[in-house]
């Protein structure tokens, strides 16, 4: 390119920034604010002395900082972590200059309950802890001093979330100024159809305009992946102030675009659009708003299964709970970059949200990375499953929570699907006294549905008709994807099967009825939308490895083991689940099951089936709590992934004579070989229904090793070695310079070895940590289940040989330097830089 073009190119696109600038600012609100876990009526008001207050920056979940404790009124389920009621203030000034502009504050997520002041005046309340939402602030500012903002964030009434959720503003905020006509909040829609066998595609866009529409034009500007413009379009008014989904007065405006060759969205390559709608004011851009976009088709069809762009393939997907480990619920971009890049890495292809609105920053990732997107509403309707949960808000609140979710989610190519509930209680009927009121059971029965479909014998009961409103409600804002639902009642009869709410049949487990479908729900495709809960922690082993431990039993039979653990090959599972490789053969060998998202990919605090306290955290994750792969993620790799996988296991650290069962997962072979202290000890196949392979051996100190042969000749090898005794600590970082932005995080393993680098895999090792330089740290885990050590401090104990420190940037650059330090061991460092 010549010197001239690029500078031409340089100017054109400076200068096209620069006018989106002009238009409205939203500027991140995390940093400079002031916290304190008590409750006071005062701490709303405007002079408040709030002198003697924590600062703090958000995202900010407070209950990670806290002990576990058997008392604490979340319980075990909860992660045993307290909750209670916290305030957030914030002081910040206005320029006199910016009078005659609107302001509005923007939560992405707050822990619950939350109600917001802005110099006393109280703006309203929340009470879904896991909605985005947002006030407009304009008339409560002061615009010649100081403001404060306050928030009081109620997380007392627990259990009030069968996980643990994390309390206080856990996710980002911002504060937008915008001219009095601008685009409404999450005002834009886009759809791309694909036409023309896949070689056009016709772009709509709708565009939700607040304020004066005298002179307004709106015009919308296409760019591709790469920033270039690659249309232009007109956008013509189709309807004058009305009434929004959010009750604002507005008009909408309509533009389309017809692209040619359009880059398609997929899993391998998730090209991304952009559509910059501006806002005009005869020749003036008022306001200029971003709407990330994508051109895809999808088919769920009830013989076939599932393609993408016409591409037939299984939806290889798991459920995750929205914490990031030791990091507890506040929302970090490089934590959750590093869930999604693991998963990815072993083949990995779907995320389901579960079981409420994620954080936007997991959506715009899933977009950008190519993961297939379950977007789930509710982990309860009208009835409850704790005693504080979300049902008792249920009826005022679930039309405005889902329409938000819907308006805010509804752009992302990555999300091809709506949930709108998990296994509710509603999926049956029964007289436990949480039954809807006729009152409401009418206001339903009245809403949304014309006389015909009520008038006609209906024999629908007020369950069914609740799942057809919450469908309703989602069909109108979004007719482009198809709506399920996780049911654990497999029976046609189920209330919410017997409604028309779903375009996808769902099952939560249940692979002996899988079978049954397509005569039950003929037409219908089906997903698992949740399956397995197979138990694991990871670097334990209980054998025989070839019967099953079913934990438990029933479901409402306590299980015990003193060990509180599970075991890791997959050979222990909820009674209600299946193993790793069961579901797995079933999707594998039926064409008409689109796939599953396993519960779950990494495992979360809370929840820790089949063991109560001091168990806090689950067994259900192909990844431990700390990011440490468990065996089965290999299982995954070799059959998800085209990667040459080979994984033999256990460690090879037991007492002589021991028998032992080593496994193996492998691909791209034809047969695996192992040999202990170099004596073979058979070679072994996969078959078409099983995924590993299996040796019965007795131990000896040494080594074993297995060999991968294609057509006769090796190709590749694993070798592990009994390991001596603990000698040093060896550090890896998965990055080794971060920014310097106080928000970038390094994650460095340890591992205890022995004088050869051979992973100690019982070492328990207490490791204290010390940083110098440009850092914190953020956390401390070790992904053991029923540790009682603190996410935030200094020191962790291996646990079966590994554990894991997080270091936070601050805003300066230069080098950190990680010093560990035990009472056995020398001491490691590790330098890494922030820039
Ligand atoms: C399911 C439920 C999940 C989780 C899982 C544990 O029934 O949908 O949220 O509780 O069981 O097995």
């Amino acid at each position: 390119m010549s010197r001239f073009f690029s500078f031409i190119l340089y100017f054109s696109l400076f200068s096209f920034h620069f006018s989106f600038l002009q238009a409205r600012e939203r500027q991140n609100f995390d940093e400079g604010w002031l916290f304190v876990l008590a409750d006071s009526a005062q701490m709303s008001q405007k002079d408040y002395n709030d002198g003697a207050w924590r600062s703090l920056n958000l995202p900010h979940d407070w209950s990670i900082e806290g002990d576990f404790n058997a008392g604490n009124p979340a319980g075990a389920g909860g992660g045993a972590l307290p909750g209670g009621i916290g305030w957030y203030r914030k002081h910040f000034t206005i320029s006199p200059k910016d009078k005659g502009q609107r302001f509005y504050i923007e939560f992405d997520g707050v822990y619950m309950n939350s109600t917001v002041y802005v110099n006393g005046k109280e703006l309203g309340t929340r009470p879904y802890g896991f909605i985005s939402f947002s006030y407009d602030i304009t008339d409560a500012l002061n615009f010649s001093g100081d403001n404060v903002i306050a928030v009081r964030v109620d997380n007392h009434d627990q259990p009030n979330c069968r996980w643990y959720s994390g309390s206080g503003i856990y996710r980002h905020t911002y504060l937008l100024k915008t001219n009095p006509t601008h685009v409404t909040q999450w005002g834009t829609y886009v759809t791309a159809q694909l036409n023309d066998n896949m070689k056009r595609a016709d772009i709509a866009v709708e565009v939700q305009v607040e304020g004066s529409q005298k002179a307004t034009k709106v015009r919308a500007i296409f760019l591709d992946e790469f920033g270039k413009k690659v249309g232009k379009s007109q956008a013509t008014l189709a309807k004058s102030n009305h009434k929004n989904e959010q009750g604002k007065t507005v008009s909408t405006f309509k533009a389309d675009l017809t692209l040619s060759n359009p880059i398609l969205w997929s899993i391998e390559r998730p090209a991304l659009y952009k559509v910059v709608t501006e806002v005009m004011n005869g020749s003036k851009v008022v306001d200029s708003y971003e709407t990330t976009f994508g051109v895809r088709t999808f088919k769920f069809d009830a013989k076939k299964g599932f393609s993408l762009n016409g591409k037939s393939m299984k939806i290889n997907g798991v459920c995750q709970h929205h914490d990031l480990g030791c990091l507890g619920a506040a929302i970090n971009e490089d934590a959750l970059h590093r869930q999604l890049q693991i998963l990815k890495d072993m083949g990995c292809n779907g995320i389901r949200c579960s079981h409420n609105p994620p954080a936007p920053e997991l959506l715009a990732m899933c977009d950008s990375m190519g993961f297939i997107v379950m977007d789930e509403a509710f982990d309860m309707w009208h009835r409850s499953k704790t005693k504080y949960d979300y049902a008792h808000y249920f009826d005022q609140w679930f039309e405005r929570d889902l329409t938000d979710f819907v308006l805010r989610d509804r752009n992302h190519p990555s999300i091809l699907m709506w949930s709108t509930g998990n296994e509710v209680l509603e999926q049956w009927s029964s007289n436990d006294g949480t039954e809807l009121s006729i009152e409401q059971a009418n206001l339903i029965l009245n809403f949304g549905h014309d006389a015909s479909t009520l008038a006609n014998g209906n024999e629908k009961s007020v369950n069914s008709l609740l799942a057809e409103r919450l469908s309703d409600i989602v069909r109108q804002l979004d007719a482009t994807r198809p709506i399920t639902a996780g049911c654990n009642e497999p029976n046609p009869n189920n209330h919410l099967f017997k409604s028309n709410a779903f375009d996808i049949i769902g099952y939560n487990y249940h692979n002996g009825n899988v079978a049954d479908v397509p005569k039950n729900f003929p037409g219908k495709p089906f997903i698992f939308t949740e399956s397995n809960s197979s138990l694991a922690t990871r670097g334990f082993y209980v054998m025989p490895s070839d019967s099953i431990i079913e934990s438990p039993k029933e479901w409402w039979r306590p299980y015990t083991d003193p060990t509180f653990m599970c075991s890791a090959y997959d050979n222990q599972r909820a009674s209600w689940g299946n193993l790793q490789e069961e579901t797995w053969d079933l999707i594998k060998h039926n064409d008409f099951v689109t796939g599953q998202y396993i519960w779950t990919g990494w495992d979360y605090i809370g929840e820790p089936t089949p063991y109560g306290f001091p168990a806090r955290s689950s067994y259900f994750g192909i990844i431990d709590l700390a990011g440490f792969p468990k065996d089965t993620y290999y299982f995954y790799q070799s059959e998800w992934t085209d990667k040459p996988t080979l994984h033999l296991f256990p460690h090879w650290n037991w007492i002589e004579g021991q028998t032992v069962d080593l496994w193996c997962y492998y691909n791209q072979a034809d047969e695996v070989e192992l040999f202990v202290n170099g004596k073979s000890k058979g070679t072994r196949k996969k078959g078409e229904h099983t995924f590993h392979v299996m040796w019965r051996v007795p131990f000896e100190p040494g080594e074993v090793r297995v060999v991968a042969r294609k057509n006769g000749e090796e190709v590749r090898s694993q070798t592990i070695r009994t390991a001596g005794q603990p000698h040093h600590l060896r550090l890896t970082t998965d990055k080794t310079s971060i920014a310097a932005n106080g928000t970038s995080l390094a994650f460095v393993t340890v591992e205890v070895v022995d004088k050869d680098g051979n992973l100690c895999p019982h070492a328990d090792t207490q490791i204290f940590f010390e940083v110098e330089g440009r850092a914190t740290i953020a956390g401390v885990d070790n992904g053991c289940q029923t540790s009682m050590e603190r996410f935030k401090d200094n020191k962790r104990k291996a646990f079966n040989g590994k554990c894991l420190v997080v270091l936070q940037s601050t805003k300066k650059a230069g080098t950190i330097r990680l010093t560990t330090k035990s009472y056995e061991l020398p001491a490691a460092t590790l330098s890494i830089s922030s820039k």
